[in-house]
């Protein structure tokens, strides 16, 4: 989710107004994913770096988390949308901690759309966690290194058990992973467009929606017309 800022700046607005339309944007794009049936949504929220950003620009946007967070929960239940925030949120205060952890336990349940909401979280970290994870198994004499593949280590990572993302998009014109998924994005579809996150709409999706069904998926192998 990109763009806050500049669609702020573009209305002579402070950036934190570009954050506040960026929420209700996100609001409107889990409501039309649960609706076309999308099985798993996963936003990039807050990465690792973002703490690099002007202290007051990060204080505000923790705020905004829990206060979208605190007011959506309910919403949540009801859409029957299950709920995980994924990335080191040890960092975060111990408020919105508990808030996390409440909003986690409330949609547990829920077996519609999943939604992974990536905070303070970085490819990079997930994979260095696990692999520190796993490096510890060794130690413990519990694990054996000659059997860490990949199925092993994906277990370790934070999206466990979830299928790879079919779709990634990028928002406002960046042609950027930016430590995304890093792992999981390995055969993933990219799709940006120059749309900032907060005008990112119903009609945006779709046309993203379509451009991934126009696209030929081959992991690897050869076009199926061209087998055997
Ligand atoms: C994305 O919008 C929101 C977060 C990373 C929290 P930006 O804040 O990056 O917006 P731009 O890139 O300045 O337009
Ligand atoms: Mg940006």
């Amino acid at each position: 989710m990109d763009g806050n800022g500049r669609w702020a700046r573009a209305r002579g607005k402070p950036r934190h107004a570009g954050h506040r339309a960026g929420v209700e944007s996100v609001r409107r794009v889990i409501e039309a994913c649960g609706k076309r049936g999308v099985k798993v949504l996963s936003l990039f929220a807050f990465s690792s770096e973002n703490w690099r950003r002007p202290e007051t620009e990060v204080k505000l946007l923790m705020e905004l988390f829990f206060t979208a967070l605190n007011r959506e929960i309910k919403r949540l239940v009801r859409s029957n949308v299950r709920l995980r925030i994924l990335g080191d949120v040890s960092a975060f205060s111990d408020r919105l901690q508990a808030l996390i952890q409440k909003g986690e336990q409330a949609t547990a349940e829920n077996d519609g759309l999943l939604l992974q909401v990536c905070a303070n979280y970085g490819g990079r970290w997930d994979i260095t966690q696990a692999a520190r994870r796993l490096a510890g198994e060794v130690q413990a004499g519990r694990l054996d290194a000659a059997d860490i593949d990949e199925e092993r280590l994906a277990g370790a990572l934070s999206f466990a058990g979830v299928p790879d993302p079919d779709l990634l998009i990028r928002t406002a014109g960046e042609q950027r992973i930016s430590n995304f998924m890093l792992w999981q994005c390995a055969y993933t579809e990219l799709y940006f467009t120059e749309i900032l996150w907060p005008d990112f709409d119903q009609a945006a999706l779709d046309q993203a929606l379509a451009d991934y069904a126009r696209r030929q998926r081959r992991f690897g192998r050869v076009p199926e017309e061209e087998e055997g």
